[in-house]
């Protein structure tokens, strides 16, 4: 039995596809380089494989269902109620969105204020949104890359936490440019937890501080 097991981070991942991003965070926390573990992996989409990671890692894995929903006027509000209350069962602390591809709202933005993060695949704030790979080769930039960031209402717009860069070459496409990003995608996404996991970072404004002297207050983001 490990004592530090009851002081571990509490951690939701939301996710609708693949998975990869939530496999990396999975990975660090089972190799000990993250105070933190997964209390639940939840879904919009019933066959997502991410759900299938989390079974194979012995993890919870929810699927809900968003049809019960549709069609009212308040259906994401709805939705994302239900999912608070499941996150509060769980006493979830921190909440990672990863390939979640569904808007989340102000129920779930207030209730987790500076502790949701998502994964975006570009430099924010350039390239919100869908298809940023191919807007990012369109435009004729360098550089690409991905961020770490806490979720605010804006969609992709929240106090950026981490990023990371690589550089676009002249024979990418967008499938080969998102192959190089999702590498540091699977660096910078773990991390990031770690760093919150460890009471580490401070919103100050639209600024993330890591390490950041801690003054006394409320300002420090801490699990604790
Ligand atoms: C990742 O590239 C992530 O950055 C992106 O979806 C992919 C999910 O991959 N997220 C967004 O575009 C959100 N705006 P994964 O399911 O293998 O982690």
């Amino acid at each position: 039995m490990s004592v530090s097991r009851s002081v571990r981070l509490r951690v939701a991942v939301l996710a609708s596809g693949r998975g990869s991003n939530l496999q990396a965070v999975i990975d660090t926390i089972e190799a000990g380089q993250v105070p933190a573990q997964i209390v639940c992996v939840i879904s919009n989409k019933r066959d997502a494989v991410a759900l299938e990671r989390a079974r194979k890692h012995g993890l919870k894995d929810l699927f809900v269902d968003p049809r019960p929903f549709a069609g009212r006027p308040d259906s994401r509000e709805a939705y994302d109620h239900a999912l608070l209350e499941i996150l509060q069962q769980y006493e979830v602390e921190l909440v990672l969105l990863a390939g979640y591809m569904k808007i989340v709202t102000a129920v779930l933005v207030n209730a987790y204020a500076n502790r949701m993060m998502n994964i975006h695949p570009s430099l924010l704030p350039s390239f919100p949104g869908l298809d940023v790979q191919k807007k990012a080769i369109d435009w004729g930039c360098k550089l690409a890359g991905c961020t770490v960031h806490f979720v605010t209402e804006g969609v992709d717009e929240g106090p950026i936490i981490i990023q990371a860069a690589v550089p676009i070459l002249d024979d990418d496409t967008p499938e080969t440019l998102a192959a190089r990003i999702l590498v540091q995608e699977h660096k910078i996404y773990p991390r990031a937890v770690q760093l919150f996991a460890e009471g580490r970072l401070q919103v100050d404004g639209r600024r993330v501080l890591i390490d950041a002297p801690k003054p006394d207050g409320e300002a420090i983001i801490s699990p604790s």
